[in-house]
């Protein structure tokens, strides 16, 4: 069933330019390139969006929070299942809330989920299982298409939450009457490119796989990136830790010396997720910190942020492309990066230790 592949997981990283296709067609017209909810649903008639998940789920959620205030004006609250259904949050009517899962069924999103109902909330579910309790009991099923994910550690799941909640970001922007029909169709056109996009960007694996036999020696990894890149950057320390045990922490790049700049030495890798954007030059500044302290900085940008990296960082290159699709362009460089990490470390890639694939407990 792995094909050629050594490992799910590796798999799982390469179909995603298929996953994110598949996903599409249920959001993109092909014919009248227009974007909408599948079923159906108006942006302009909710005031607020609650998102609410858990690990990988809920850093898809972070990045939608960027694209749906961005673009569609839409205010977007973004939180941690587990915390939300213990909190008593304020309810606001006329919000929206929006469980995302994988596997539709772990317990702390689906408890959430419920409790948003019992508060008379709408409710949508963004889910890949489509025969599961959150895809039954929600009031909208929203799916992703990634088919059936084995790997442990989230990959394809992941990017077509990334996938599906951009296309309804372009949606709720076009519905609320924030971007007009010209804009709707480039960015339309934009979302339409990233399956190939994300095909290329799979072309790092050389590059990334060079780097994995030195990362695999360090004992902890940070991740830095800025906007939507900063829940790129929790993402790949996650990632690293499932599968390969190195201790890592993601962080918003404008962070790192209010802290994480104490634990930067040569042994301590920094991972920097940046394309070329109008906050590039502030990253640019944070690696020169971090190399003026002796840091070891690994940069995964673009064709043109390359052309800007300081002296002595390693950097990755990803493809060039519009920034509405970035998170999904840059998933892959990381994925890849812990895989090869963890295969260097002789780790069962697949089913990491105490980690089960669904989480039905609370
Ligand atoms: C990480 C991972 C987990 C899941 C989380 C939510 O690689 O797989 O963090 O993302 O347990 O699972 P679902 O999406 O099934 O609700």
């Amino acid at each position: 069933e792995k094909g050629n592949h050594r490992h799910f997981m590796v798999k799982e990283i390469y179909e995603q330019p298929d996953a994110c296709q598949h996903t599409l067609t249920a959001y993109v017209d092909p014919v009248t390139g227009h974007v909408s909810a599948p079923g159906g649903f108006d942006f302009a008639s909710v005031t607020r969006l609650q998102i609410i998940a858990c690990g990988t789920a809920f850093y898809a959620g972070l990045i939608a929070r960027y694209l749906f205030e961005r673009l569609a004006g839409l205010p977007c609250d973004v939180e941690i299942a587990s915390e939300f259904r213990y909190r008593e949050p304020a309810v606001t009517p006329g919000t929206l809330a929006i469980a995302v899962s994988q596997s539709g069924e772990t317990a702390d999103t689906l408890a959430a989920l419920r409790w948003c109902q019992a508060k008379g909330l709408k409710t949508a579910a963004i889910v890949n299982a489509h025969e599961s309790t959150m895809a039954r009991e929600a009031g909208m099923l929203w799916p992703t298409h990634a088919g059936p994910e084995i790997g442990v550690a989230s990959t394809k799941a992941f990017t077509s939450q990334v996938t599906a909640l951009t296309a309804l970001a372009v949606a709720a922007a076009a519905q609320r009457g924030r971007i007009d029909a010209e804009e709707e169709k480039r960015l339309v056109r934009v979302l339409l490119e990233a399956p190939r996009l994300v095909g290329e960007s799979l072309g790092v694996e050389e590059m990334v796989q060079a780097l994995s036999l030195e990362i695999s020696k360090a004992r902890d990894v940070l991740y830095l990136g800025r906007g939507a890149m900063s829940a790129l950057a929790y993402e790949g320390a996650l990632k690293l830790k499932e599968i390969s045990y190195i201790h890592a922490e993601g962080y918003a790049a404008g962070e790192l010396k209010h802290g994480p700049i104490a634990l930067v030495d040569e042994a301590t890798p920094i991972i920097v997720i940046a394309p070329t954007d109008e906050l590039f030059e502030k990253t640019v500044s944070n690696m020169s910190e971090v190399l003026a302290r002796g840091g070891r900085v690994i940069l995964i940008t673009d064709e043109a942020g390359a052309a800007h990296a300081p002296a002595g960082v390693s950097v990755i290159i990803a493809p060039t492309c519009d920034p509405l699709i970035a998170p999904l362009v840059f998933a892959a460089p990381i994925q890849l990066l812990a895989y090869h990490v963890a295969v260097q470390k002789g780790a069962d890639v697949d089913q990491p230790r105490n980690l089960a694939k669904s989480v039905t407990v609370e």
